[in-house]
Order: structure tokens, then C-alpha cells, then sequence
């Protein structure tokens, strides 16, 4: 097990308990949902699904989940937390299916980009060619600034593959990778992807900080160029 791993092994019960996010659900995952088509009999994958709330939320919306996470810890939660014969968490990478939906929240902001793009190589062969992987990560702008639920302090070089401290409420701090939009790009376009859709997040109403005028999270929806 790497250090990257053991960190989130380790994290993964606390965040599980006490990091509950508005800005996650308002401003990413609601926002996801609203680009769905009916996922009724879709195939789907959450990569990187954690305790498993997305993925209990997809199988409301009657997809076949699969969700897999390298954290042991992560999936025996997820098994514990979930009754529901529509998903099937995994702690292994081994699936016989070809994917609708791919679905990567908050997961490539824990790798190097050598490992994103090494995943991201990978997830392309288990897509199917008229699918899409949707990618959900904190903003690259999102340093510095005063949001409710999360703070990610901004290094004196802010430079790709930085690593940024990062405090999510209630838990302790630990660090993500920080990586530009043109990296995401790049290693997309190099993959094979195409990028069809960028969501930048705002807030609208009181009740929000800079989430008004910088968003918290960054969206990509991406497919295949190629079979
Ligand atoms: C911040 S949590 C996000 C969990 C979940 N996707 C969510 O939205 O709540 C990051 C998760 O990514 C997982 N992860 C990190 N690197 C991974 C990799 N290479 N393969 C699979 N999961 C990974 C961690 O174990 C952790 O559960």
C-alpha cells in the first residue's frame, strides 16, 4: 500500500462521519444528476466511490452500480451503510462490463497526474463508446478562497502536481494534489477523450461565501474519440 492509499484508508471512517457538505451536494453531485438522461437499466460505475453515497443515490435512479475504491475500509462501510441488491461495491479493479457512465468524484484530486493519467488510460477501455465518464474535483481557482465547506490553501508556487493542503470541515487537514485546468486537458485529450461539456459551478442566494463568485468545484463530461 502507498502513502496516498493508506491516507485515505485511514481517512475514510472520519470522513464518512463528519464531512457533510453542502457544496458537494448544491454545486456537484445535484449538478451531475441534472445532466443525466434516465439511468433506468444503465450500466454505471462510481470510481473512487467511497462510503458509498453517490452510488446509492445512482441506484434510486434504478442504474445497475458497480463501486469500486482501492481503500478496504471504504468498501466495508459502503457494504454496511447499503441495502441494495443494485450495487455491488468491489475493492478490486475487475469488471467483465462496459460502462454507460463513469462517474469520478473528488478521486483525481488525490493523485499525481501520473497516476490520473494511468487511470484515466485505463477507464477508457471499460467505456462504451457512446458513454461518458463524468469527472468532479474541486476547482484549480478554488485555492485560497472562503468557502462553507472546504478550505485549500494556496502554496507560495502553485505549480501542477503541488500539494495543497486541504481542510474539510469538521475533519482533519490532510493534502490533495493540485492540478490546472490545462492539465486535466491535456491528459484527457491524451487519452482519447474528448471534452464535451466543462460545469463551473456558482451559488445563487445568501447563506454562501465565495461560492458566489468563485466555484468550488469543476466539472468535466468526456468521451471517447475511438472504439
Ligand atoms: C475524497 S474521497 C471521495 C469519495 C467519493 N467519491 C465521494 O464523492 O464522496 C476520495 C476517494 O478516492 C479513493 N481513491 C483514491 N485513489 C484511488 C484509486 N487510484 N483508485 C480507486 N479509488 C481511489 C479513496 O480511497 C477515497 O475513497
Amino acid at each position: 500500500m502507498t502513502d496516498k492509499d493508506f491516507l485515505w484508508n485511514s481517512l475514510i471512517e472520519e470522513y464518512d462521519n463528519k464531512y457533510f457538505a453542502k457544496s458537494d451536494w448544491h454545486l456537484g453531485y445535484s449538478i451531475i444528476l441534472n445532466e443525466l438522461p434516465d439511468l433506468e437499466n444503465k450500466i454505471v460505475l462510481d470510481f473512487g466511490c467511497g462510503t458509498g453515497k453517490f452510488s446509492r443515490v445512482l441506484s434510486k435512479l434504478n442504474a445497475k452500480v458497480y463501486s469500486y475504491d482501492k481503500s478496504i475500509n471504504a468498501i466495508n462501510i459502503a457494504n454496511m451503510k447499503t441495502n441494495n441488491k443494485n450495487i455491488l461495491f468491489s475493492n478490486e479493479f475487475n469488471f467483465k462490463e462496459k460502462f454507460d457512465y463513469i462517474f469520478v468524484n473528488y478521486v483525481f484530486c488525490c493523485m499525481h497526474s501520473n497516476d490520473l493519467a494511468f487511470n484515466l488510460n485505463n477507464l477508457y477501455n471499460y467505456l462504451k463508446f457512446d458513454g461518458k465518464i463524468i469527472i468532479l474535483d474541486p476547482h484549480p481557482d478554488s485555492l485560497g478562497k472562503k468557502y462553507i465547506s472546504f478550505y485549500r490553501q494556496k502554496p507560495e508556487r502553485v505549480i501542477s502536481n503541488a500539494l495543497i493542503k486541504t481542510n474539510l470541515n469538521g475533519m482533519i487537514e490532510f493534502y490533495d494534489y493540485w492540478h490546472s485546468k490545462e492539465d486535466y486537458e491535456t491528459i484527457l485529450i491524451n487519452s482519447g477523450f474528448k471534452i464535451d461539456k466543462i460545469i463551473e459551478p456558482l451559488a445563487k442566494g445568501d447563506n454562501w461565501l465565495d461560492e458566489k463568485q468563485y466555484p468550488p468545484n469543476i466539472i468535466y463530461i468526456v468521451s471517447k474519440t475511438k472504439e
